[in-house]
């Protein structure tokens, strides 16, 4: 598949088979987040990756009762290291640059997940600190991002309406 066709297939996927899928999927997502631009290339993210169903009930939780969430067998947790990011860049660093370098280490998951076969949502609706606490971070330097659910989907998802590209974009010549 081209790279358009790729990103235009991804979707935001709310059901999962309760099946695991292969470790060697999850390494190459991994993989692919690791590979993100990052500014400086100081790589200011930590990627949580948490299977233990009782965690995951209580990410659900901390995620404003998005239960559907608990039928993905594996919830990437996407953080921000807020303290990398400011040693290098100060301010800039720690309140720009470190989530958007851990956004595009995100789109980077989700964008492989779809070329493997694995769906994926990226979930950003959740109680921070509680998220931070449940995986053992100190939320002030290391501020979770998203939730990355993953697995085989349930079922197909439609696309949802698109802004024409006459909307939002401008030719500035
Ligand atoms: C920053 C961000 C936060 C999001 N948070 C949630 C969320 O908490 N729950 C959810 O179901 N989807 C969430 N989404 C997914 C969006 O709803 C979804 O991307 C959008 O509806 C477009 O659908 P598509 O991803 O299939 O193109 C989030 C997406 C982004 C980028």
């Amino acid at each position: 598949m081209d790279i358009l066709s790729l990103i235009k297939a991804r979707r935001s996927v709310r059901r999962f088979q309760t099946i695991p899928f292969p470790e060697e999927l999850l390494t190459r997502m991994l993989e692919a987040g690791q590979a993100a631009p990052t500014a400086g290339n100081v790589q200011p993210w930590q990627f949580f990756v948490v299977r233990n169903r009782e965690k995951q009930a209580q990410l659900a939780d901390a995620a404003l009762g998005q239960t559907w969430i608990l039928s993905a067998p594996v919830i990437i947790v996407v953080c921000a290291d807020l303290a990398r990011s400011r040693s290098s860049y100060g301010r800039r660093g720690s309140e720009l640059y470190a989530i958007q370098d851990s956004a595009a280490a995100i789109q980077n998951i989700l964008l492989t997940a779809t070329a493997l076969g694995i769906a994926s949502c990226w979930v950003g609706a959740f109680r921070e600190e509680l998220a931070a606490q449940l995986i053992g971070v100190d939320g002030q330097n290391m501020r979770p991002v998203a939730l990355i659910p993953l697995g085989y989907a349930a079922e197909p998802t439609a696309a949802p309406p698109k802004r024409a590209l006459g909307e939002i974009v401008e030719y500035i010549d």
